[in-house]
């Protein structure tokens, strides 16, 4: 059966990970999706942080899987036209250059819609078109504290901290990746192409939403009843770090099990559902907190919600986090353990599911990496290896009609 983007084809001119995020995703969903790179060196990540002398470090393979690539200098008469025959035929373009280049190298919006009407063109930048910023380079971490991230994220007693997840960098290809399926619908019924640009600040700042509803009721009402500031620290007027809490409705807390003495990851999440406290009362030992005025409602708990967390660290405390969540989820208490990455590595769940994938790489040989995280009913990604660089610069340039002594002639001039 054909995947559901084949016969998509899309010029991947993106380098670090928020546009190669991008168009990898698409290629696992069938896109034909050709790498553009510049000749001998490539992507910055093939030799970012390599764990093997001279090949492709881990960071370039797990972002560029399924794809091909071609080496073009694309600074140079011959390779523009060749960047101009693949925007012909290409259905999506995709980059994340720094602000400006694209434009220096001839490959302005403009210009590429001129060349081809359908093309959808998406672009990553770290700020937006307009915004002050917005001739700023970026990386992960300027956009984690841009967006709203870093503020809230850490403890109050403590500095603005970034978090490990890629907010930046996979969530911002992750929006691009829908924008540009949108305007492929949008241009089955118009015909037309579309620029589609996101900016790092607003991905981030969009995963960040319920901080900024947590400013609007601060500045309403002074604080923030959920935050283990409240109620005997007095809030300030910006959102405060609030450590573990939950971001909901529902207290909750990263409490200790056995072994977390020697264990750094000897924890699990406890959350307190409202509606479900008389189960989690009998779960914990503790009836009689069902109709103790002290505990029985969330009002009557929050001002002594961290004694309360204690008592259940002293239920934990001859308990592994999974036998914990074992316990747990019989009485419907929302928890996990938390899970080091290398549980996560060897997790046989994850494996069959589909969601930690081992991968054959030319040369490298097997490696472990994500698989998709989106599971269809009609068919399974199936994750390959990266392209090495210039593996399909033949293959690609014979399809435009050169033939093997134009190709000769063209690395002779390292255009390719
Ligand atoms: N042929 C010829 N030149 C090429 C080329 C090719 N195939 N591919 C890239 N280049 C050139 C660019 O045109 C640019 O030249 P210029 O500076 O003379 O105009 C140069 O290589 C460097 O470009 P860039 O990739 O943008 O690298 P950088 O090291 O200057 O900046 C970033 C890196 C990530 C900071 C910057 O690209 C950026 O801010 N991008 C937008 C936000 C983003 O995606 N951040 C990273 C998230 S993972």
């Amino acid at each position: 059966m054909p995947l559901p983007l084949e016969g998509i084809k899309i010029i991947d001119f993106t380098g670090v990970q928020a546009g190669p995020a991008c168009t990898q995703l698409l290629a696992w969903f069938g896109a034909d999706v050709l790498k553009v790179e510049r000749p001998g060196t490539g992507d910055v990540t093939r030799r970012q942080l390599r764990d093997i002398p001279d090949l492709d470090a881990l960071y370039f393979t797990m972002l560029n899987s399924n794809k091909r690539s071609i080496e073009l200098n694309t600074k140079t008469p011959e390779g523009k036209k060749i960047l101009e025959q693949l925007i012909r035929e290409a259905d999506v373009m995709v980059e994340n250059f720094a602000p400006g280049a694209l434009d220096r190298m001839g490959f302005t919006w403009e210009h590429i819609h001129e060349l081809n009407p359908r093309l959808i063109f998406g672009s990553v930048k770290g700020f937006a078109e307009g915004h002050p910023y917005s001739d700023l380079k970026v990386y992960e971490n300027v956009a984690q504290c841009a967006g709203g991230a870093a503020s809230t994220t850490g403890f109050w007693d403590g500095p603005p901290t970034v978090s490990a997840a890629a907010l930046g960098d996979s969530n911002t290809g992750m929006h691009l990746a829908i924008g540009i399926l949108t305007a492929l619908l949008h241009r089955e019924k118009t015909g037309e192409g579309q620029k589609v640009a996101v900016s790092m600040q607003d991905a981030v700042l969009n995963l960040c939403r319920v901080k900024l509803r947590d400013q609007e009721r601060l500045e309403r009402v002074g604080y923030l009843e959920e935050y283990p500031q409240y109620p005997k620290t007095p809030f300030g007027d910006a959102v405060p770090r609030g450590g573990n809490a939950g971001g909901g409705g529902q207290p909750g807390w990263i409490l200790k099990c056995k072994g977390w003495e020697s264990d750094p990851n000897a924890y699990i999440y406890f959350t307190i559902q409202e509606q479900n406290w008389a189960q989690t009362c009998e779960a914990i030992g503790h009836p009689d907190w069902k109709t103790d005025p002290n505990y029985a409602t969330a009002k009557a708990r929050q001002p002594h919600i961290f004694d309360i967390f204690a008592d259940i660290e002293k239920w934990l405390a001859d308990k592994t986090k999974f036998e914990a969540v074992d316990i747990l989820r019989k009485f419907e208490v929302p928890c996990a353990p938390v899970l080091s990455m290398k549980e996560i590595a060897h997790d046989p769940a994850l494996r069959a599911l589909g969601s930690v994938v081992e991968v054959e790489q030319e040369k490298r040989g097997t490696y472990l990496t994500v698989g998709s995280p989106i599971k269809f009913s009609s068919f399974t990604p199936t994750i390959k290896g990266a392209p090495l660089l210039g593996e399909h610069t033949d293959e690609v340039l014979a399809h435009l009609g050169y033939a093997a002594a134009d190709i000769a002639a063209l690395r002779g001039k390292q255009v390719i």
